[in-house]
């Protein structure tokens, strides 16, 4: 596997590739990499010709009180799985090589608010807008045929199929489900910052969503399942950012002919804020 850490010799390894009309897919990553990231590579290691996984801490999408500084960076362990796994090409730049003219000066990509500054949008403003500038830039260096993302990060995903969409990028964007521990919790690199106490309560905000859909299948109003899941969490010691349903294909509010519907949750415990949510078919 070529670590490569220059935009030139980036560029040069895809061309080639490109020239042998080789499919090329791509796994765009922060790295501190866990086997969800490692579903993503073995999907497009089943599909593609040729992997590229990018590893890159983007600090256009982290806010000024957020984690960038403490995120986990651990580049050697990564590799070392990467190699594991049979990957063709890891991409590693640093910051400047990424926004040489710095992140004030780069050019945006802004997906619009009704999507973009709703849920984890509207308590981390410009993170979207973070997420797909550096998506953009990564889908133009390295032209991948498809590239695959989390459904954990399921506002993320929608976010980034609408800019393909709207910028016509010609770019297959593939959604993988969420990997899970045996107790429920999303698998996320956010885990790490959980205490022992903290970790044995985050699977409950995954519970909470499944016990709030049942409500709602019930016959409970979207507001009262809502109020309950945050009280619920509450109560349980998480710090509740939101608990939405929504409507699946654009994250609007549902409807009563809606049928495929989300629910997302986004809560803090200690240091770490959790995010997970679950798809549903409204019951007849
Ligand atoms: O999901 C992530 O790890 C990041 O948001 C992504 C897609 C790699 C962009 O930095």
């Amino acid at each position: 596997m070529e670590l490569i850490r220059e935009l030139i010799p980036l560029q040069s390894a895809v061309q080639a590739w490109r020239r042998r009309n080789q499919c090329i897919a791509l796994v765009p990553t922060m790295g501190n990499l866990h086997e969800g990231h490692l579903s993503l590579v073995r999907e497009a290691k089943r599909i593609a010709e040729r992997v590229v996984v990018s590893l890159f801490v983007n600090p256009l999408q982290f806010g000024p009180a957020e984690d960038f500084s403490a995120y986990p960076r651990t580049l050697a362990a990564d590799r070392e799985v990467l190699i594991t796994e049979g990957v063709d090409l890891l991409f590693a730049p640093a910051v400047q090589t990424l926004y040489p003219n710095g992140q004030a000066e780069q050019t945006l990509v802004v997906v619009p608010p009704s999507l973009s500054e709703i849920l984890c949008g509207a308590s981390r403003p410009g993170h979207f807008t973070g997420v797909a500038t550096v998506v953009c830039k990564l889908f133009h260096l390295v032209q991948p045929d498809i590239a695959l993302f989390g459904e954990k990060d399921f506002q993320q995903l929608l976010v980034i199929r609408r800019m393909v969409a709207d910028l016509n990028l010609p770019v297959i964007i593939q959604g993988m489900p969420t990997v899970r521990e045996p107790d429920g919790l999303a698998l996320s690199s956010r885990n790490a910052y959980l205490t022992e106490a903290e970790r044995a309560i985050a699977p409950e905000l995954y519970r909470t969503l499944l016990r709030s859909i049942d409500r709602f299948q019930q016959g409970d109003s979207l507001p009262s399942v809502e109020r309950k899941a945050l009280a619920e969490l509450e109560a349980l010691g998480f710090q509740p950012d939101y608990v939405q349903i929504r409507r699946q294909q654009d994250l609007g509010r549902p409807k009563p002919d809606d049928n495929a519907l989300i629910i997302l949750g986004a809560a803090r415990l200690g240091k770490a804020r959790l995010i997970d949510n679950q798809c549903f078919l409204r019951a007849e």
